[in-house]
């Protein structure tokens, strides 16, 4: 049984179709790539999974039991979390407080939340601005704190939407070792992502999203060879090293 089982979601908005029957299985511990050109659906897809929009059809499943129809914070509790495109951490908080905020979706005993949250600023190599307030983060670390606040929910699997975006090279390679580790400690992952070198790198398994409709599935060197993904968003072959 996969872990996550989505099948035959659609969702239009007024006259358009952000998906169209999409099927999907994460497994557990994998990491699956979503792909796809601006506008494709990616993000409404999370929201889906997530609880934060009600598809027109289909169904999703987390370990045989589903999803629809639950508010996200029960979805969150059942042990899947998600980041959102837009970062948007309490500013005025310090990024701890940030991090517990998740952390207390699994305990309301302040003392256990505030170590859970330490020790994910820790594994997501936050430790040192712990006690800042979020808003005067650089956005690489802003949307690292985005990753943090979505683990100290404990997730079984966490989705992630775009947290690569905007990063400078040795902050992909950074993130792309914290996604690794957190994959080591046994999450599975769903990444949406731009940066395209690092999700082939980090991915076991890619979709590709196009005008709502799943275009291509596999292994991340057949994708990006694959002639429908180069001609709908790779724009020529990707060289996976
Ligand atoms: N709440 C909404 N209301 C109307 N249209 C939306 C809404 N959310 C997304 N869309 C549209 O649905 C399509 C898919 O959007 P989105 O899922 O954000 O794509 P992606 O994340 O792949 O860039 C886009 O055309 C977008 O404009
Ligand atoms: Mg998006």
């Amino acid at each position: 049984m996969a872990a996550l089982e989505v099948r035959g979601v659609s969702k239009r908005f007024g006259g358009l179709r952000a998906l169209s029957e999409i099927d999907l299985r994460l497994g557990d511990a994998e990491i699956l790539g979503l792909i796809g050109p601006n506008g494709a659906g990616k993000t409404t897809l999370f929201s889906v999974i997530s609880g934060f929009l009600r598809p027109d059809a289909g169904s999703v499943h987390l370990d045989g039991r589903e999803l629809l129809g639950l508010r996200p914070h029960l979805i969150c509790r059942l042990g899947l979390a998600r980041t959102f495109q837009i970062v948007q951490p309490f500013p005025h908080l310090s990024v701890v407080d940030n991090v517990m905020i998740g952390a207390f979706n699994r305990s309301s005993d302040s003392r256990r939340a505030r170590r859970q949250a330490l020790e994910v600023l820790a594994r997501t190599g936050l430790a040192h601005v712990a006690d800042r307030a979020a808003q005067v983060l650089p956005i690489g670390l802003r949307k690292r704190l985005e990753l943090a606040r979505a683990l100290a929910t404990e997730p079984r699997i966490l989705l992630l939407d775009e947290v690569m975006a905007g990063l400078n090279p040795a902050e992909v390679e950074e993130t792309v070792a914290i996604i690794r580790a957190i994959r080591e400690s046994g999450i599975a992952i769903l990444v949406i992502e731009h940066v395209m070198a690092a999700v082939m790198e980090l991915s076991d398994r890619i979709a590709v999203l196009h005008h709502g409709e799943l275009i291509a599935e596999g292994p991340p060197a057949e994708v990006a060879r694959d002639p429908k993904v180069v001609g709908a968003y790779l724009g020529e072959p990707f060289l996976a090293a």
